[in-house]
Parts: structure tokens; C-alpha cells; sequence
């Protein structure tokens, strides 16, 4: 039967339009005094700070490495706005300083400053911008990313005493204010009070589109309706982590499940700033909310109407929150917890809206660990009152139903039995709480510890062996047509099939779209005989990530998307980037990432959404229902508690289960049952001593037995892994260090950057089934890299140390996952086609092209480009099989039949880096050669010739090998 092809539109118009959409609704206005926002027509408006020159559109590392091809950023859209009149001196003042500070960008990976130098702002100059524009505009920026964590130093997370002198100065020299902060996280905001702004936002890091967010919300064209997803509190200091969030090798989270407003608003409520939730508008809103049943929870949950009134004078859209308050019972509850929202659509002055919004009983529920109550790893409800608690931030929430509360048990309910697992075996002490005479005081307990043995469980739930048959003749598209079984199409794959199947490969796999993060599934020739496609998966989380160079569209960050509560817009959102991906031939994005904010100072909370497990839960599972319409899927990540980029390899984050459960896991799970993914990414570290590549009760007994995941689950690139079984279940209960060094994990590291790890069985063990990445997927056996005797997943299985049924498991996985991929329709020869509409002029979309990788041989590689004839503008890619860490000659030899006093520029670039940049003259038909060298890090190079003009004649390009 054909199968036609399907056909779909992409419309950037409306992708521009949503995306914009996102980057005013994440907004957060902290304070808005005398009325300063928003800027009436016709402004004059002075724009200070140096970051107005240098806007941050993302954090740093993997979620922030989309090439755009521009960047709308605070500065441009300011000046192209029509309403506003910009102070060109103060303008031209910063540009002055940048030309003579050039900023900087830092040199290599995890090394990005954090801001830019300020300049220093003199007092007469501000009072005479003061005296010719009626409204300042202070721009704040910072950055941090992946391997690179904040600091709780002036620059990083506090402002330094340049930045804090301009602000005061322009405080002293305009009577209307505005700072807006393109940060991708909370920093310091002791400065708003000190120096009082009229107006303060939260702008964040908007993508490609970000400053035009920023200026629909200064101009009003939208009204801010974005709420913090974190809780501001003074200090760093105070936040319930900071004692416990380090730069050794353990973390340990005594604050338990008090993170983030759990702590402040049950026993620091005067450390707040701006608390949890908060946000404000032009207008005001009055909500009335009232229970629907009459018999609570007969129906398992909680039912909500909620009346919003717009009481004020500007169209805007408000967001209902609602909280839960547990009684503290044996257990310990924090004073409120985040059960439900609902975001209204745009309300005219006078307009109401009733939402409806169903709580779970599920979400009132404590996890208990080690039998306080009655039962044991369950979720339990404990006897007495529930309140719940409705409004627009959790501090101004009001009590519903003051008389009766949600409802009140008269004995412990257990909602849902779970498994020991993943419990600490060190000894440390963890935050709880203590009622006495209805006063609740912070108390320290010893945290419950290990009491299973894993190993155990392990070997007593060994999958059976479906016997081996040798090639049959079946593809996997039998399986999905349903004339076999999955299982009979795996029983044909051999020990070497079974053992290449679980790997994939890249960085830049030849096998699948060039720049991307790795091809998975078909590996190898045989497994790709067997009709198993090479699946393709990109960074992510903010749009895709083309390492040679080629470009795509930048979402706004993850705490800007989580800051909208709106889940229609990020499904929305997040579908425009499906088609997008379905046109580059990318099955699965790298995100979205759900790890907690559990400290202000971690480098990758851009990428991430909330310190509410609960919020953080419903933006993955919006977001990958949109990546779900459109045919492709999203990798959630990281699984689990990775909360800290420095030394993140080899960090071990000790928590307690009961805050693995209510906090860590919480948003993986809620992605899981309510949105459906079907795919996970583990971290690097470790989670209570075992590397969670490896940790067989998170990836089996509680992904897949307890949440019903059927998907698969990759390692983080080159991530270590546990290998000594005894590392599976420490016994000993042991106290936990701070261990400055641990040289075994860095070894382990190592040795999996370098191509080196060929073992895999502690992973596929505990149905982690991808090993990410290696750089040739063909290559299996050590002895092949002449490097014999190190151990090989075939030896692990030869040798006992694994099953082959836990083989043919992974590989089960991975081919159920593959069946529904575009890459499987790409490979029946049906594939989806995208067509983009509405394309701006300028912007460069063509989907990136496929290249041919070419191995360098000894003597050298001759590649012939005379059919190649580049116009301005335009980019020609080839990618070269190199030796990785080696010098490379190459010479580009061409002729211009242009006049001699032409210029025709040429850049070769590796990846995004620039290696050369030639300017070929006017030969007027002589042939001229230009060369450089070239050194590789990976194995698949992809190459990129970039001409700056027309008029070059090729001829071709030599790539010769010069050593190490
Ligand atoms: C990051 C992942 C990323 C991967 C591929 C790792 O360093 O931790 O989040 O998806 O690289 O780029």
C-alpha cells in the first residue's frame, strides 16, 4: 500500500508572532510605582547600561548554542519603536564605550563572562539626559550556563558597585525609572529597595525575538501577566540550599522538601522579597473562587470555579493560583504548596472569566518514606483539616471556605503504594517541622536510609530471554505494520547487534542531520539492514542547536516559558518548533529541561522552569504534547536532581526519598503520565552514591514499574557510570564527606570523552538503554582500536555480568521508540514534508543540508569543486572523517575572473568556530590557492566554506594530515 506523504505548513509569520507572544508574557513587573508603565505615546526615554549593546538571548553551553540569524535585542526595538523617542546622545555615549571596550566573550567552553564591564555613568552627564528625556531605562544583564554555575559575587548574582552607582545615579537625576533585568535567573534585588525604581521587570532571556517582547510590555501593547516561578528572598544566604550547595564533590540537601517558598512561607516568611507567584499588571483583578462539590473528594479530587474580574482600566490576563495546606501531622508539611492554576485568556476592564480548575487528591499527599504514619514508601493524606489557599502569589493567596477548609479526614488515607527506593545510605540530619501550640517550628532529623538491597531486586526481576533465530528476514516496519511481534523481529539480532544497539553515535553523525548531537537506532550497516532507522536528537532545550553553523529559531528561556503560566502558549509554542524540526530532520529535542531551581546560583536554571515541582511538571508535559502534534518528541532531562554545573561529573547529590519523590521526581513524573514522554536523559553525577546512568531503581523500578514509561532513557553525553556492582547498593551507612577529589570518577569521565568506555552493562542493567554518544557507532570490540583487553558489554555478557535478555530489553525499547519516529517514516519512504510560509526577507531557513563525510586518508584527500559555483551569501558544507586531536593542512584553490582590485571573501569554519578567513583577489582568471591548518577534536568534521561574494571560480579543496 502507499502511503502518501504527509504535507504540513509552517507558518514563521505565526511562529515570530507566538514566540514574541512568550517573550512579553514571561515578563515579571516587580513593581510599578506612580503608575511609571506603561509609557504613554511619544515617550522620551534615555536607555542606560552597557548590556543594552550585548543582549543576552539565552545562558550559556548545549541549551544555549542556537545560531540565529538575528537577534531583536532591547536596543533595536526600542529604536525601531514609533511611539517612543530615544536620547540619541546617551546612545551614542554607549556605543563610544563599547567601541573602546569591546566586549567580552570569553575564551572556550564554560568560560563566558557573566556580564560586561558597566561604564562608569558621571552625574552631570545623567542630569543632562534628565533634563532632555522624561523616563530612564536601566538594562541589567547576566548570563551563566551549563559548567558554568553563578556566583554569589558582584558581576554574577550581585550587582556590582559600577552597576549600583549608575542606578543610583540615574535615580538622582530622573523622576521616572525603569530597570529591566535580562538575566536568566533571580539575582540580588537588595537594590530596589535601596534605590526605589518606579518600575522593576524581570525581562529574563527572550530568544531571538526577546526585545521585542520587552518593548510590547514598556509600550502596554501587552500587559504583563508573568509571575515569579521562584521566590526572591534577600539574601543568598537565606535561601534553605545555599549551606548546602558547594563546590566539592556532595551535595547534601538537608532542606529536604523545604525548597523554594516550602521553606520561606512556613518558617521564613520576613526573608522574602518577592515571594513565590508574584507578578504584578496594568490592572486589577478580583478572583472569587468557591468549591464545586458538596461531597469533597468523592469524585478523588477537588473541584474549583474560580471568578476572575478585571476591576481596573487595561485590557490583561490574569493567573489563578492554589495552594495547598496539609495538616503537619507526624510528617511535617510546608505552610503551602502549589496544587493547581489556570490562566485567563485577555479580560476588557469589567470582563469576567470563570476557570475551572480539578486538584487531585494525589496532590495533597506526603510521601512517607519509612513508616511514620502507617505505611511505607506511599503517598498518604493525613488525618485532620486541608486548606486550600486562592490568589495571585502564594503569600497574598486567601483561605477558601475558611469554615470547613477543602475537606478534613478523620483517619490517614493512603492514595498509592510505591517501593523503597533510591533512599541515602550516609547518615545526615534534614530539615522537618514541628507544631507546637499551633506554632511551627524548623527542626532537624535524622533522614531515613537505605534498607533494601538492590542487587537483589535486580536479579530477582530479570526479564526472560526471547531465544536467538538469526536473521528471519523481518523489519521493524513488520512489527509496526503488526505482522510480528517485537520481540520475534528482536530475537533475530545478534550478541554484536544487541551490544551496537544500545549505543549512539556522534557528536556530527554522518548518519543523520549534520551539526546535531548524535544518531541513535540504526547504527550500524546490519542494524539499519534490519530496517531500524538512525533516529536523530539536537539540542534543545530553546530550539535546535546546529554546530555547523547553520541557523534556527531561539525560543525564549525556560524560566521566561515556565513564568507565563500558560500552557496552551507553550504547547503552542512548542508545536511551531516540532514542524521546524520535522523540516530539519531532527526527531527528538534535548529538553525540556525540569531539573528544580533548588539554588538561585545554578548555572543551567535558564534552561530549567520553576522551584515548584508541580509547575515545572505541567510546562514538560505542555511542551511536549505541542512537540507531540507535530510528529516529534522532546528528551526530558536531567533525570535526576541536577542541580549544580560545577564539577557536575562527579558530584553526588545526597537527598533524602521523601524529597526525591515530592520534589526531585515530582516533574519528571507529572511529564511522564500527563504528557506523555518517551524519552529521558540521566545527568552525569551521582544520586545517594550511584550514577544515575546507572541507578537501576530510578530508570526501572521507578520510571517504568511505578510510572508506566515505556520509552527510552539515554545517558548524558559521555557520562560515567557505576561499574563496580558493589557501588549498586552500598550497605554501610556511612557519613557523608565533602571529598574534595575523586579521582576514579574523573578517570571514568575521561575515559568515556575519549571514545574509551566500551562496558556498557552496568547502564543497560538498569534500562538506561543508550550509551551517548561514541564516535563510531560500527566500531565495537576494543581490539578493533587495538587497545585488547579492556572490558566490552559483549565480554559482560560473555562473562555472566549481564543478561542477554536485559540486552534484547534495551533494544525492545529502543525500536518501540523508533517505530514512531519520522526517521522510521523518513526510511519507508514517507516521510513528512514541511513547506515554511511567510518567511521575512533576510532570514536564512533552508533546512539543513545532508553531507557526505568523507574519510582523509594518509596521503591526503583531493575533493573536487568545480561544480560547485557559491553565490554571495551563500554556504557550501562537507564534512571530513579526520583522526581526532591532529594538525590538518588545507588548501582551497580557486580562480576570480573578477577585476584585480576585487575582493572576494571567504571564511572556513569547524562547526560555529572560525578557521580561516581568505580573501581571494581579482586573478582575472589566474588560480590562486589559499591554505591554513586545522585541528580536529571529533571524528566527523563538519566543514563550512562561507563566500562573501559572487564571482569565484572553484577548483578544490586538498586536506592533508601534518601530525599530532
Ligand atoms: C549536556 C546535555 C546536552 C548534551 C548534548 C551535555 O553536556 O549536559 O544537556 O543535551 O551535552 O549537547
Amino acid at each position: 500500500m502507499d502511503i502518501p506523504t504527509r504535507l504540513q505548513t509552517l507558518d514563521w509569520e505565526r511562529y515570530t508572532k507566538c514566540a514574541r507572544q512568550a517573550a512579553a508574557d514571561g515578563i515579571v513587573l516587580l513593581r510599578n510605582e506612580k503608575a511609571v508603565l506603561p509609557l504613554p505615546e511619544g515617550e522620551t526615554v534615555a536607555l542606560f547600561g552597557a548590556s543594552q549593546l550585548c543582549y543576552y538571548k539565552s545562558g550559556t553551553g548545549s541549551g544555549g548554542m542556537v545560531n540565529v540569524s538575528h537577534v531583536v535585542s532591547i536596543r533595536e526595538a526600542l529604536e525601531d519603536e514609533p511611539s517612543i523617542r530615544l536620547n540619541r546622545s546617551v546612545l551614542h555615549l554607549y556605543d563610544r564605550y563599547v567601541d573602546e571596550h569591546p566586549f567580552a566573550a570569553g575564551e572556550g567552553w564554560g568560560k563566558d563572562p557573566w556580564s560586561q564591564a558597566e561604564m562608569p555613568l558621571d552625574k552631570e552627564t545623567a542630569k543632562q539626559a534628565g533634563r532632555d528625556s522624561r523616563t530612564a531605562i536601566v538594562v541589567i544583564g547576566r548570563t551563566a550556563g551549563e559548567d558554568r554555575d553563578n556566583k554569589a559575587e558582584p558581576g554574577s548574582f550581585l550587582l556590582t558597585e559600577t552597576e549600583l552607582d549608575m542606578l543610583r545615579t540615574v535615580r538622582g537625576a530622573f523622576s521616572r525609572m525603569v530597570v529591566l533585568l535580562n538575566t536568566g535567573n533571580v539575582i540580588d534585588m537588595r537594590f530596589a529597595d535601596e534605590i526605589k525604581p518606579d518600575a522593576v521587570l524581570y525581562v529574563w532571556q527572550g530568544g531571538m525575538v526577546g526585545g521585542l517582547g520587552v518593548v510590547d510590555v514598556l509600550t502596554g501593547r501587552v500587559n504583563p501577566s508573568g509571575h515569579l516561578t521562584d521566590t526572591i528572598a534577600e539574601r543568598i544566604e537565606d535561601y534553605p540550599s545555599s549551606g548546602n550547595f558547594g563546590t566539592g564533590v556532595r551535595d547534601v540537601y538537608q532542606e529536604d522538601i523545604y525548597v523554594g517558598y516550602r521553606f520561606f512561607e512556613t518558617v521564613a516568611r520576613d526573608k522574602v522579597l518577592y515571594p513565590f507567584g508574584y507578578g504584578l499588571s496594568y490592572t486589577t483583578f478580583r478572583i472569587s473562587a468557591r468549591k464545586k462539590q458538596s461531597e469533597p473528594l468523592a469524585r478523588l479530587s477537588v473541584d474549583l470555579e474560580a471568578e476572575v474580574t478585571n476591576t481596573g482600566h487595561a485590557a490583561g490576563r490574569e493567573v489563578v493560583q492554589v495552594y495547598a495546606q496539609a495538616p503537619q501531622g507526624v510528617l511535617g508539611k510546608p505552610a503551602r504548596v502549589l496544587v493547581g492554576f489556570e490562566k485567563t485568556r485577555l479580560l476588557m476592564p469589567g470582563e469576567s472569566q470563570t476557570l475551572q480548575i480539578q486538584i487531585p487528591v494525589r496532590s495533597f499527599a506526603s510521601f512517607d518514606e519509612s513508616g511514620k504514619t502507617a505505611e511505607i514508601s506511599a503517598w498518604v493524606l493525613e488525618e485532620g483539616r486541608y486548606d486550600l489557599y486562592v490568589g495571585e502569589n502564594v503569600r497574598d493567596a486567601v483561605i477558601l471556605d475558611s469554615e470547613d477548609g477543602a475537606f478534613t479526614l478523620s483517619e490517614d488515607w493512603m492514595v498509592l503504594q510505591e517501593e523503597e527506593a533510591l533512599a541515602p545510605a550516609c547518615r545526615f540530619d534534614r530539615m522537618a517541622m514541628s507544631e507546637e501550640n499551633g506554632e511551627v517550628h524548623l527542626v532537624y532529623e535524622e533522614t531515613p536510609l537505605r534498607t533494601i538491597d538492590v542487587e537483589k531486586r535486580i536479579y530477582e526481576n530479570l526479564p526472560g530471554e526471547a531465544a536467538q533465530t538469526g536473521d528471519r528476514g523481518l523489519k521493524l516496519s513488520d512489527v509496526e505494520k503488526g505482522s510480528c511481534r517485537l520481540e520475534d523481529f528482536v530475537a533475530q539480532l545478534s550478541d554484536e547487534d544487541l551490544c551496537a544497539i544500545i549505543r549512539g553515535e556522534g557528536m556530527g553523525s554522518p548518519l543523520v542531520t549534520p551539526g546535531t548531537a548524535a544518531a541513535f537506532g540504526g547504527v550500524t550497516k546490519r542494524l539499519r539492514d534490519f530496517g531500524i532507522p538512525a533516529v536523530c536528537c539536537d539540542d534543545g532545550p530553546s530550539g535546535m542547536r546546529f554546530d555547523c553553523g547553520d541557523h534556527a529559531f531561539s525560543l525564549p528561556n525556560g524560566t521566561m516559558l515556565a513564568c507565563t503560566f500558560d500552557r496552551e502558549l507553550n504547547e503552542q509554542l512548542f508545536s511551531f518548533l516540532g514542524l521546524e524540526m520535522v523540516k530539519n530532520r531532527v526527531d527528538c529535542i534535548l529538553g525540556p529541561g525540569v531539573n528544580i531551581h533548588r539554588n538561585p546560583l545554578n548555572g543551567r536554571n535558564f534552561e530549567y522552569f520553576s522551584e515548584d515541582p508541580y509547575l515545572a511538571g505541567e510546562m514538560a508535559a505542555a511542551q511536549l504534547r505541542g512537540l507531540h502534534q507535530s510528529g516529534v518528541t522532546g528528551v526530558l532531562k536531567h533525570f535526576c536532581a541536577n542541580n549544580r554545573e560545577t564539577r557536575r561529573h562527579e558530584l553526588d547529590s545526597v537527598v533524602s526519598g521523601r524529597a526525591l519523590r515530592e520534589i526531585y521526581l515530582r516533574p519528571f513524573e507529572i511529564a511522564v503520565r500527563e504528557g506523555g514522554a518517551d524519552a529521558l536523559m540521566t545527568t552525569y553525577g551521582k544520586v545517594n552514591g550511584i550514577h544515575t546512568a546507572s541507578l537501576y531503581d530510578l530508570t526501572t523500578t521507578i520510571l517504568r514499574n511505578e510510572w508506566g514509561f515505556d520509552g527510552i532513557v539515554m545517558t548524558d553525553w559521555w557520562a560515567a557510570m557505576s561499574e563496580d556492582p558493589s557501588e549498586l547498593a552500598p550497605s554501610e551507612a556511612s557519613e557523608p564527606g565533602t571529598g574534595e577529589a575523586e579521582g576514579e570518577d574523573v578517570r571514568r569521565l575521561k575515559r568515556s570523552i575519549e571514545g574509551k568506555t566500551y562496558d556498557f552493562s552496568p547502564m543497560v542493567r538498569a534500562q538506561n538503554d543508550l550509551y551517548m554518544v561514541v564516535p563510531d557507532g560500527e566500531k565495537t570490540a576494543p581490539s578493533e582500536d587495538g587497545e585488547a583487553g579492556e572490558p566490552t558489554t559483549l565480554s559482560a555478557l560473555q562473562g555472566g555480568r549481564l543478561t542477554r535478555a536485559e540486552l534484547q530489553r534495551s533494544a525492545m525499547n529502543i525500536c518501540r521508540f523508533a517505530m514512531k519516529t519520522e526517521a522510521m517514516k523518513r526510511l519507508l519512504g514517507h516521510p513528512t514534508e514541511v513547506t515554511v510560509e511567510n518567511v521575512p526577507e533576510g532570514e536564512d531557513l533552508s533546512a539543513v543540508e545532508s553531507v557526505t563525510f568523507q574519510p582523509v586518508p594518509q596521503e591526503g584527500l583531493e575533493l573536487d569543486l568545480s561544480s560547485v559555483h557559491p553565490q554571495r551569501g551563500e554556504d557550501y558544507l562537507f564534512g571530513l572523517q579526520v583522526t581526532p586531536n591532529t594538525h590538518y593542512r588545507i588548501e582551497l584553490k580557486a580562480e576570480s575572473v573578477s577585476g584585480v582590485l576585487a575582493q572576494i571573501p571567504v571564511s572556513l569554519f569547524f562547526t560555529t568556530i572560525p578557521v580561516a578567513e581568505w580573501m581571494f583577489g581579482g586573478g582575472e582568471g589566474s588560480e590562486a590557492v589559499k591554505e591554513t591548518t586545522f585541528f580536529s577534536t571529533t571524528r566527523n568534521s563538519v566543514m563550512r566554506l562561507h563566500f562573501g561574494q559572487s564571482g569565484l571560480v572553484l577548483k578544490s579543496l586538498r586536506v592533508q594530515s601534518i601530525g599530532t
